[in-house]
């Protein structure tokens, strides 16, 4: 057997299992998605870099009673919040008076597909721009407006309605020109082993993906859902806040949201899961 894997999973054993059952291994499930009617892609080979041979969606690790949730946008609890985003993209604000429409017209034609191709570069920012990024720009430097914090409801609410415009398209992120050195920097953060149980990202997601954890059972940790309705949050989360709750988790000393480090990780966990659907807003427990 696999030293590594034997040592990992002694590590989840005896620090993870707070009752101390040993972890189990079941497969992602062969359900299907299909949101409205929209086909969603949760499992697709892998390219030929990836550690992996197939990649998944984080939902195909879900309950059938979570997985539902997501399948009717009347019952996904995250559509309270993407109809508070669709007000807001019509709402003045700022001393511009403008609001995102009157630039930028209908979302569902001029945000399609923005979702699936990012982070991606900024000549005018000088780095990878994430979707909050770019909706803080628009606000600060062409409305006259406050920026909105990263985790508010109005920025999950905005996000999520943006997201929504590339549901069912495959993520694509760039990784080549000077996307390079921010995916590498990515990289390098996932597989370095932190906090009290040092462990890194890989050695969870990539390594025992498929085990059972206390009452979770582990997905490859793929991004595609963002921004996530968790039941557990009982709200939505943005994909800093899930990477800072899996260091809190190791008990590592959590980057900030919107830092260098989680930008770079964001835009290397995206990569990670080109060609899956992007599935915003997801549901997950
Ligand atoms: C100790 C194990 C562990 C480590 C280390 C860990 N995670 Fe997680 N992570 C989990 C568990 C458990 C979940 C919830 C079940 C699932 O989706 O895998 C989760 C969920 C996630 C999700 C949500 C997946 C979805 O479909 O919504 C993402 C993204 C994620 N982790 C990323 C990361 C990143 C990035 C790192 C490194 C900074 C990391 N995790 C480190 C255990 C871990
Ligand atoms: C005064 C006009 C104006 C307003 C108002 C405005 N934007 Fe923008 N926005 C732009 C311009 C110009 C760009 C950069 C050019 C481009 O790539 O389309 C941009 C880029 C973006 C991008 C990146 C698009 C891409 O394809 O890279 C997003 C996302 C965005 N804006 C969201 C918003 C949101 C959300 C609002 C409202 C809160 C808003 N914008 C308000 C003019 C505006």
């Amino acid at each position: 057997m696999d030293p590594i894997i034997t040592r990992t999973s002694t590590v989840f054993a005896l620090s993870l299992c707070v009752a101390c059952i040993p972890p189990a291994f079941a497969d992602p499930d062969d359900n299907a998605l299909v949101i409205e009617g929209v086909e969603i892609t949760t499992d697709v080979a892998a390219p030929a870099d990836s550690p992996f041979s197939r990649l998944y969606s984080g939902w195909r690790f879900r309950s059938p009673e979570t997985q539902a949730l997501q399948t009717d946008d009347f019952d996904n609890p995250a559509f309270a919040a993407v109809e508070l985003g669709a007000e807001l993209w019509e709402t003045v604000d700022g001393t511009e008076g403008k609001s995102c429409a009157s630039c930028h017209n209908e979302a569902e034609e001029s945000m399609k597909g923005l979702r699936a191709s990012t982070p991606k570069w900024s000549e005018a920012a000088g780095k990878p721009q994430t979707v909050q990024n770019f909706v803080n720009s628009c606000r600060t430097e062409r409305m006259g407006a406050d920026a909105w914090k990263w985790e508010s409801g109005n920025m999950l609410a905005m996000t999520s309605f943006i997201g929504l415009q590339s549901r069912g398209m495959p993520v694509a992120v760039k990784t080549d020109g000077p996307m390079e050195t921010w995916w590498q920097k990515g990289k390098d953060l996932y597989y370095t082993r932190v906090g009290q149980l040092d462990l890194a990202c890989a050695n969870c997601h990539e390594t025992n993906y498929g085990m059972r954890i206390r009452s979770d059972h582990l997905s490859q940790g793929q991004i595609n859902g963002f921004p996530t309705y968790r039941l557990k949050w009982g709200g939505l989360g943005s994909i800093h806040r899930r990477f800072k709750g899996c260091m809190d988790q190791v008990r590592a000393e959590p980057y900030k949201r919107g830092s260098d480090e989680f930008l770079a990780l964001e835009l290397y966990v995206a990569s990670r899961g080109a060609g899956l659907s992007v599935e915003s807003p997801a549901v997950r427990n």
